[in-house]
């Protein structure tokens, strides 16, 4: 009998993270030996948080689970996931609307390494409607982010954006 470690990478933007991803790192983290939150550097978008504070708030959102590792990537995630000797990519889908570009992203990735499968998870059915860009969006019109993040999540967003 072969021993597997199972090591899978959580790859994003978590500009801010949420309750949707936490909730989805959760699953994760019962399946998997290791679940590696990787946030991307470098991308084109213009963040709210910078990309020390998102990993600063991901590690305190995170630190329960000992199965659970923060990182910082750069390049292509196929390059990222051979270097940790990841064999999975945890990608969560809320509704209809993501599947196209989370398919497209899948079926590349594996043409780019075919050894790396992606696995996708449902988030619980209170996180189907949650993203970070409407949280950003809410947070700077001053409305109401219970149970939407967690509450240094909170704090942090409305200390940054006072
Ligand atoms: O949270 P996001 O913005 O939906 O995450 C997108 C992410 C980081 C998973 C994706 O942009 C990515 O993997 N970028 C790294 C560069 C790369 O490998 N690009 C080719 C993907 S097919």
């Amino acid at each position: 009998m072969t021993m597997k470690t199972s090591i899978a990478i959580y790859p994003g933007t978590f500009d801010p993270v949420t309750n949707g991803h936490l909730d989805l790192i959760e699953r994760g983290e019962k399946m998997f030996d290791l679940v590696i939150v990787a946030v991307l550097k470098n991308a084109e978008k213009q963040p709210l948080f910078t990309v020390p504070e998102r990993v600063e708030m991901l590690r305190e959102v995170t630190s329960r689970w000992s199965g659970v590792e923060v990182d910082v990537f750069d390049g292509l995630l196929v390059d990222y996931a051979r270097k940790r000797g990841a064999g999975v990519i945890l990608r969560g889908i809320r509704a209809v609307s993501d599947y196209e570009y989370e398919l497209q992203m899948a079926l590349m990735n594996r043409k780019l390494e075919p050894r790396l499968e992606t696995v996708f998870m449902l988030p619980g059915q209170p996180y189907s409607y949650l993203s970070s860009k409407l949280v950003r969006e809410i947070a700077q019109l001053g409305g109401p982010l219970q149970g939407l993040v967690p509450t240094v999540v909170e704090e942090r967003l409305r200390a940054k954006i006072a």
